[in-house]
């Protein structure tokens, strides 16, 4: 199966997967190691974001989710997050209008509630003016937590049940899925996570299911697209079984 775009920049021997998501972690260590202030690494990995997710629409990712504010990222010291929102501003102003040149599809998932107001009326602003282009589709997870995307599925089905618009038995995993943050999408194939963590910090729990983990050594704002490859490459390797033989 093909899932390379017309405009592919790049031919790859093996077969990509659809959807990839990245925890895009070690900002503050590649900080600490050039005794420079988090912030400066947050700027750095914005840089790499800019830089990565070019790199997965020009090769033919048909979905990207990145991991870029946590629901428990609210935790940090106050300047740190100051800081965040700041970035996240200048970013929605500026870098996300170089997506338009690529067509990417730009939505946010995660709970738009807690941000300031001008903040939420640039993700809606990028949504709306994204949401008919045909390349790739841009998750950007932001205050977003799959703990938090459950328990909202959860109420909206008891919901529906409660006003008779849906029966209990009729309730499925299909239902389930869509009434989560990436209804429609495929669940992702890959997950990625730089900076050497093995754990999930709260992404995607129901959609990853049977993605494949690929943990990287390199921080975050030093991850290139030949780490990508590289990524890619092991994960063409993978034996996906889905439990069966
Ligand atoms: C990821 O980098 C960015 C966010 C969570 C916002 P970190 O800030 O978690 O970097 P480390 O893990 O402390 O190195
Ligand atoms: C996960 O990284 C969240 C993002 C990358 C946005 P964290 O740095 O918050 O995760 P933990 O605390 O190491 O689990
Ligand atoms: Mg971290």
């Amino acid at each position: 199966m093909s899932l390379f775009k017309k405009n592919k920049t790049k031919e790859f021997d093996f077969v990509l997967p659809q959807h990839v998501g990245i925890i895009m972690d070690g900002n503050g260590r590649w900080a600490k190691k050039r005794h420079l202030p988090r912030s400066a690494g947050h700027r750095a990995g914005a840089q790499t974001f800019r830089k990565i997710t070019r790199y997965c629409s020009d090769i033919g990712i048909k979905y990207l989710t990145v991991y870029a504010f946590s629901t428990e990222n609210w935790r940090r010291p106050g300047d740190e997050v100051d800081s965040l929102m700041k970035l996240f501003k200048s970013y929605l102003e500026e870098a996300l209008s170089d997506f338009k040149d690529d067509s990417i599809v730009v939505r946010f998932i995660g709970d738009k509630a807690p941000f300031s107001e001008d903040l939420r009326a640039l993700m809606i602003e990028n949504e709306e003016s994204s949401k008919d282009r045909d390349g790739m589709v841009l998750n950007i997870a932001m205050n977003y937590g799959s703990r938090d995307e459950i328990v909202r599925a959860v109420k909206s089905i008891s919901g529906d049940v409660q006003k008779g618009i849906i029966n209990i038995d009729s309730i499925s995993e299909d239902t389930v899925s869509s009434r989560l943050y990436t209804c429609g999408q495929p669940d992702p194939d890959l997950i990625i996570r730089p900076s050497g963590e093995y754990r999930i910090s709260n992404f995607l729990l129901w959609q990853c299911a049977y993605s494949e983990f690929v943990i990287m050594n390199k921080l975050w704002p030093d991850f290139t697209p030949n780490d990508m490859d590289h990524a890619l490459e092991i994960y063409s390797k993978r034996n996906r079984r889905f439990g069966g033989v």
